[in-house]
């Protein structure tokens, strides 16, 4: 048997890269008492083009990783890694596993009205239906219509938030999900956050923006209740950062998703 989990560990949370930070941030306001240990695999990313094959490994050894620090809960931040993955983490870890799929799909059935809802993320994500089937296990009737943006990732990654060219990339792809008169639009990808004012403007006011981050924080502090996991301490926090490279502009970028300085970063080989 398994030692049993404790309440003062830190919570592990991992992504392909740094985009998985937009969950952290999340974590850190709704949780402020609880240390986070983050991976990112900036060496690797980006996971949402490449096969189940191979993210299902990359998967493995980022688990196997976090649970070695002895993790209370894992969260699965990045949606590529939940929609492929997802079952590889939970086969491996004593810890409790949440993923930002079930939590997105959980916020999109919240926000709907007309029961016609949007869902873009990568082209694995949207392959693999995994949103489709989280919301239709809940709700069978709800409406999907779903389309794959892989240029996001590297204009968010650009830091083109409010560029002209991200506005016409995401009119193309947001054309064929509004015309089908969504009312709510799931934001199924770590980056996407960060193109939520824009986005909001392309959908127009009537197109509820579900971000998974605030779903998946909620979560994590429910199931914390649940299990007796939160963290007795009220001292500040330690928030440690793994990652397998650190790329041109890192820092910059990564400060933008959390919304604050990122510190403590270590480089490590898989
Ligand atoms: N983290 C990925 C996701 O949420 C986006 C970046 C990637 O393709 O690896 O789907």
């Amino acid at each position: 048997m398994s030692d049993p989990l404790d309440p003062s560990s830190p919570i592990g949370v991992f992504d392909s890269g740094v985009g998985g930070l937009t969950v952290v941030r999340a974590l850190m306001e709704r949780l402020p008492f609880e240390s986070i240990h983050y991976f990112g695999d900036t060496a690797r990313v980006p996971y949402g083009v490449k096969s189940v094959q191979t993210i299902s490994h990359y998967t493995t050894q980022l688990t196997e990783f976090l649970l070695e620090k002895r993790v209370k809960m894992l969260i699965i931040a990045c949606n590529t890694m939940a929609a492929v993955a997802a079952q590889v983490v939970r086969d491996l870890s004593p810890a409790p596993v949440l993923d930002v799929i079930e939590a997105g799909a959980l916020s999109a059935l919240a926000a709907t009205r007309n029961r016609r809802i949007g869902v873009i993320g990568t082209p694995t994500t949207i392959n693999s239906n995994a949103y489709a089937r989280a919301i239709h296990a809940i709700e069978p009737d709800v409406h999907l219509t779903s389309r794959a943006c892989p240029l996001f990732v590297p204009l968010v990654e650009e830091g083109w938030l409010e560029h002209e060219v991200t506005r016409l990339t995401a009119e193309e792809y947001l054309r064929p999900v509004l015309g089908e008169h969504v009312d709510t639009l799931v934001l199924g990808c770590t980056h996407y956050p960060l193109l939520k004012p824009m986005l909001a403007r392309v959908a127009g006011p009537g197109v509820a923006l579900v971000d998974s981050a605030d779903a998946m924080a909620e979560q994590a502090a429910a199931l914390l209740s649940e299990r007796g996991l939160h963290n007795p301490a009220r001292l500040p926090p330690e928030y440690q950062y793994w990652v397998t490279d650190v790329p041109l502009r890192f820092q910059s970028i990564g400060e933008s998703f959390l919304g604050r300085s990122l510190n403590n970063i270590h480089v490590v080989q898989l």
